[in-house]
């Protein structure tokens, strides 16, 4: 299963990689985060490089070791992210979504502590932030490129649909869909997911390591490739 050295189908090729989860600032010390580990990003990343890609992997809020070979670049909230994605995806064969992105942030970031009054406290206001991935699609589309756009989903109840829904508004190639519950996904080692393809494929990947499904969705990417 493993790919490798041996079999560098994805030599010459540039892959871009999000992975870990934003923070929302709330104030100095505190923020909106999420439990996203990073690890299904960064399997991604090593399986990329070990397969002959040049590898960015842009990492948000993650204490795992850098992957070796590969070239880190850290942001903190999902406007980071979105300016880092714009910035990385030029020039990219394979953009891949793994990270976990704050829907909402606080209107605006106190710039002292919040101090407890004895008062109830003010309630925290929200907006939404943008969607890096839609973006993505947006700019390939209004740019005419060919590349392959990959995106990261966890959902409940209706797996398939919801997934099927989701990838149509995003309109990227592949979507990843991870079914939550059971100890799978957050924190954890392996993972399991179907892969649903924008051409109507659905691929399931079963429950193992990390590193094997991020070997199984390059296989996904690689035919999809611009040639
Ligand atoms: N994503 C993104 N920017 C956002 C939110 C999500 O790029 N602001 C990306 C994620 O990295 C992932 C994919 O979109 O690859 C799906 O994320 P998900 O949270 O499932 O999608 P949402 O559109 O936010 O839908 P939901 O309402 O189910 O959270
Ligand atoms: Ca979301």
């Amino acid at each position: 299963l493993r790919r490798g050295a041996a079999d560098p189908d994805l030599g010459g090729r540039r892959v871009v990689i999000s992975a870990g989860g934003t923070r929302e600032a709330i104030d100095p010390v505190r923020y909106i985060g999420n439990h996203s580990s990073g690890k299904q990003g960064y399997a991604l990343a090593r399986t990329a490089a070990a397969r002959g890609a040049e590898v960015t992997l842009v990492s948000a809020n993650v204490s795992l070791p850098d992957p070796a070979g590969v070239r880190v670049v850290r942001v903190e909230s999902a406007r980071d992210l979105a300016g880092a994605m714009d910035a990385e995806r030029v020039g990219a064969d394979a953009v891949v979504m793994t990270s976990a992105v704050a829907d909402f942030r606080p209107a605006s970031s106190a710039a002292s502590k919040i101090k407890k009054s004895g008062a109830a406290p003010a309630p925290v206001e929200l907006v939404e932030n943008p969607d890096v991935l839609a973006g993505l699609v947006a700019s390939r589309e209004k740019e005419g490129l060919a590349q392959t756009i990959v995106g990261f989903a966890a959902e409940t109840d209706d797996v398939i649909a919801n997934g099927r829904a989701k990838l149509a508004r995003k309109g990227c190639d592949l979507l990843v869909v991870n079914e939550v519950g059971g100890g799978r996904a957050f924190g954890t080692e392996d993972n399991q997911a179907v892969v649903l393809g924008a051409d109507g494929t659905a691929v399931e990947i079963p429950f193992g390591p990390k590193e094997d499904l991020a070997d199984r969705v390059w296989d996904l990417v690689v035919p999809r490739l611009p040639s």
